[in-house]
């Protein structure tokens, strides 16, 4: 199993879930080669929840590295789990487009993509450019 994989499968265990009970844990690589997990963490009030990639991503950033290298994501869907469209931007603002995204399924689905492809015609910060 890839570190990556491991990681994410072992803090998809911690997810907080009570209201959906669908449990997710996402893991990065940082430029570093250094590897951040993250699992969803619900609220009673429902937008409150935060989602699993968010949590990898906050981790990475509080331990001072900003550049995504690689991505893993899993749950137990039935088809590999893809990220809502807020974490696919936040993906974004970390990584290049061709960085790898697996999507995976806790009975052993993957399915390989990239951010680009995750987020196409991305808003970034050129777009401000001459504002
Ligand atoms: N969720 C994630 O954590 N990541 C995803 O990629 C998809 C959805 C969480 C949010 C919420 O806690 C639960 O899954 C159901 O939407």
């Amino acid at each position: 199993m890839s570190e990556l994989k491991t990681a994410a499968t072992a803090v998809r265990e911690n997810a907080y879930a009570p209201y959906s009970k669908f449990k997710v844990g996402a893991a990065v690589r940082a430029a570093s080669g250094t590897i951040y997990a993250g699992c969803n963490v619900e609220n009673v009030a429902y937008p409150e929840g935060t989602c699993a990639e968010a949590g990898a991503i906050a981790a990475m950033a509080a331990a001072g590295e900003y550049e995504i290298t690689e991505v893993y994501v899993i749950a137990g869907s039935p088809t590999p789990v893809p990220p809502c469209g807020g974490c696919r931007q936040k993906l974004a603002e970390f990584g290049k487009g061709g960085v790898r995204v697996t999507l995976a399924t806790t009975g052993g689905a993957e399915f390989s993509t990239t951010i680009a492809d995750l987020l196409p015609g991305a808003f970034d910060a050129g777009h401000m450019e001459g504002a």
